[in-house]
């Protein structure tokens, strides 16, 4: 595979030295054409693209997604945002026989914030013993009669560790529970497979690993549990018979798209879909292998160099994301984006997360401004 070619199709790495695909994958030429296209039909067409073209494109869409999963289309619901795609599924549980949900202390916020705002449900959060993984062994041990979902991350956040979901899918399904991934990191950048992972619920979204931009996210739910999940939150998109206008008659979709809610944000659909092509086009089993190259080199370059990372040494347990611990993180981001390097940071560390587009020269640069705006304490 020349690499090359690719870093063409992202221009914004003529001006910036870009490694922050965690937060957002820079724009590509593609999905920039496909958003072209979607305003071209808007003007040509005004509503009735909805029935020419749009609905088409939010089911080749689903489709797209089903096939990163390893799902069926009947599986998939489209939604604005993760935190929205959570919501309508955790508003389906009865949490009265088993008013307890397992999380971790390393899931990103809006995965736990689902049940703060439920009084009837307890959380329990399993620790970090490292800041970096969280043992699955530690999530088993937290779950019991009583827990309704065990919900945690692919790959979390702030130190890029990939989670044994097969294992804490047993956890739970061992006492009952479901299992609810956050594969938001992880989509795209690793292969998946969410039959063969006895994955129950999975939620992740267009703008990472996936090359889309914002205001798309999805969600998968496992054929067999679909009858039994009816969302307490609804729209005329989870009305199985959307366009007959009736007020007075609501049923569900028998599929996934019972989780969907209103009008979709057309210009992230065609995004979403634009990003997809080029991940199905490089396949992910490249772009796990190039992405496992590119982070290994980067924690290379820093080994004995002083500075405390916070991501797996090893590279089967860590995805696209190298956090390195310091005294300032903002400042350091700051310094960076000053000499047009693209990083972000999140708590005590700043997080580099090379894609397929960087570059060892990426790396190296990165390295040298690093040791030049936070040396090593
Ligand atoms: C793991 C993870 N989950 C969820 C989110 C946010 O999801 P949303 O804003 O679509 O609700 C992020 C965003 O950075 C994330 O990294």
């Amino acid at each position: 595979m020349d690499w090359t070619v690719w870093r063409d199709e992202f221009p914004t790495f003529l001006t910036k030295t870009y490694l922050n695909t965690c937060s957002l994958a820079p724009l590509s030429r593609r999905v920039r054409a496909a958003q072209e296209r979607f305003l071209d039909e808007w003007e040509a067409l005004g509503a009735s693209a909805w029935y020419e073209l749009w609905m088409t494109a939010l089911d080749a869409l689903r489709g797209k997604v089903a096939r990163i999963l390893g799902a069926a289309k009947k599986e998939i619901a489209l939604a604005p945002s993760v935190s929205v795609a959570l919501s309508a599924v955790a508003s389906a549980v009865d949490y009265s026989a088993r008013p307890q949900v397992v999380l971790s202390d390393l899931d990103f916020p809006t995965l736990a914030y689902q049940w703060a705002v439920k009084p009837e449900v307890e959380r329990r959060f399993v620790s970090s013993e490292d800041g970096i993984h969280v043992r699955p062994e530690r999530i088993a041990a937290a779950v019991n009669a009583h827990t309704a979902i065990v919900a945690t991350s692919r790959v979390y956040y702030t130190s890029g560790a990939v989670q044994d979901i097969p294992q804490v899918a047993r956890a739970a399904h061992a006492h009952g529970a479901l299992a609810f991934v956050d594969a938001y990191q992880a989509t795209g950048q690793l292969p998946t497979d969410v039959h063969a992972g006895d994955v129950d619920v999975l939620v992740t979204g267009g703008l990472k690993w996936l090359l889309g931009g914002t205001g798309i996210a999805f969600l998968f739910v496992k054929e067999a549990l679909i009858p039994d999940l009816k969302p307490t939150i609804a729209g005329w998109f989870g009305n199985a018979d959307q366009f007959a206008f009736d007020a007075h008659t609501f049923t569900f979709h028998e599929d996934a798209r019972r989780f969907e809610l209103g009008t979709t944000a057309n210009a992230a659909v065609y995004a979403a879909s634009a990003g997809l092509d080029i991940v199905l086009e490089i396949g992910i089993d490249r772009l796990r292998t190039r992405t496992s190259e590119l982070t290994t080199d980067v924690i290379e370059r820093l080994s004995d160099s002083g500075y405390t990372l916070k991501s797996p040494a090893v590279a089967e347990e860590r995805a696209g994301i190298v956090a390195i611990q310091l005294r300032d993180p903002s400042k350091a981001v700051k310094a960076l984006g000053a000499r047009n390097f693209v990083v972000d940071y999140r708590h005590d560390r700043l997080r580099v997360s090379p894609y397929f587009y960087n570059t060892l020269e990426d790396n190296e640069r990165f390295v040298d401004a690093l040791r030049a705006v936070a040396p090593p304490r």
